[in-house]
């Protein structure tokens, strides 16, 4: 079977509406037909300042949440990216083949190193995609699900594994991204202009799947909207509407065709009403599951140990292809 790979940051307690649709919903649906890797990219963590208590925390949290969201790790090799040391090892090779003005036009480099000002900024920042290029091309998968914010890195990825083939010899499969059109950005419920996000979002634009459904509920409730009346999909004059839109027929399976001849003639309030149960609907059970399952850390730990195992397998193979095909000398 082909194979699937992704990863998450636990760059937060609580994942947001953003990361389930855009992402990990995915992941879940493409479990029955690829071999999947899924990972909690807990390197990339500390490229911003962070708190280790809380990235330990975090990192069991995502775990859960994962698996609260339907990955399955009888399918699936769910891991931590830093129990395998291949990600930095393979890293610090595709360092070597990117270029400096090539990293520095990424523009995630650029607008998260705006916000601090580039002194403010790690080498650890700068070199995140060349990390990220070393996750994916290690498992030599297929596709790479993913939202939209992460095409660039993608694209970065395929240039430095064609660079390798034909500068050494043909080792890496170019990954393809899998990102759905219609679901590659969840906006921010209050700032529907913005994506939604862990550092970006304001309070009222985020729905955190932890969070008190009825705070969800709420959220839902007050999210900006228009002036007009009409239920209807149109993301340049109605990005507010054209959100919730998505955000409903992505938790319930409903087209938007069909969402909005049910909401004709009905008016915002009814419209967001129902979006907000179907939320709770959604965030309840999984915030249940995800309470229990942190309740056994020890179940957990043979959960990322499987995986880890699991991913060994592979990435020991790939990066002993690659020092080899490098010219380092083998160890004995
Ligand atoms: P991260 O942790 O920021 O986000 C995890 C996933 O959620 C998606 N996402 C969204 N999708 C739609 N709308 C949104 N508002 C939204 N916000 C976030 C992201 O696109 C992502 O798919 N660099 C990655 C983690 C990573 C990775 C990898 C991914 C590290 N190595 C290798 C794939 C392959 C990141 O920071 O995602």
């Amino acid at each position: 079977r082909p194979r699937v790979l992704s990863g998450i940051q636990p760059t937060s307690d609580s994942y947001h509406l953003g990361n389930y649709i855009g992402a990990v919903r995915q992941w879940v649906a493409l479990q029955d037909e690829f071999e999947p890797f899924f990972f909690i990219a807990d390197q990339h963590a500390i490229t911003v300042e962070h708190d280790p208590k809380a990235l330990r925390e975090r990192t069991l949290r995502a775990a859960a949440q994962l698996l609260a969201a339907g990955v399955d790790p009888e399918r699936s090799a769910i891991f931590v990216q830093s129990h395998l040391p291949e990600h930095s090892q393979l890293a610090w090779v595709m360092e070597c083949l990117t270029g400096f003005g090539e990293a520095r036009r990424m523009t995630q480099f650029k607008d998260k190193s705006a916000k601090g000002g580039e002194g403010a900024s790690s080498v650890g920042l700068f070199a995140y995609p060349m990390l990220m290029a070393a996750d994916i091309l290690l498992y030599r998968p297929q596709y790479v699900p993913v939202g939209e914010d992460q095409r660039q890195h993608l694209e970065l990825t395929r240039d430095l594994a064609q660079r390798f083939n034909h500068r050494f010899k043909k080792t890496f499969r170019l990954p393809e991204p899998y990102i759905l059109k219609e679901t590659a950005k969840i906006y921010d419920l209050q700032l529907p202009q913005n994506k939604m996000s862990k550092t970006g979002s304001t309070p009222g634009g985020i729905i955190e799947l932890l969070d008190d459904p009825k705070v969800s509920a709420k959220k839902i409730r007050s999210a900006v909207t228009d002036s007009e009346t009409e239920v209807r999909f149109d993301e340049e004059a109605k990005p507010g509407v054209s959100n919730l839109l998505t955000i409903y027929s992505a938790l319930t399976e409903r087209s938007i065709d069909d969402l909005e001849k049910a909401y004709a003639g009905k008016g915002y309030g009814d419209f967001k009403g129902d979006l907000a149960d179907v939320v709770v609907e959604f965030v309840t059970p999984f915030r249940n599951r995800t309470l229990e399952l942190l309740e056994d850390r020890a179940e957990i730990d043979a959960v990322l140990e499987r995986g880890a195992e699991r991913a060994r397998a592979v990435a020991t193979r790939t990066l002993a292809d690659v020092y080899d095909r490098v010219g380092f000398l083998p160890a004995r």
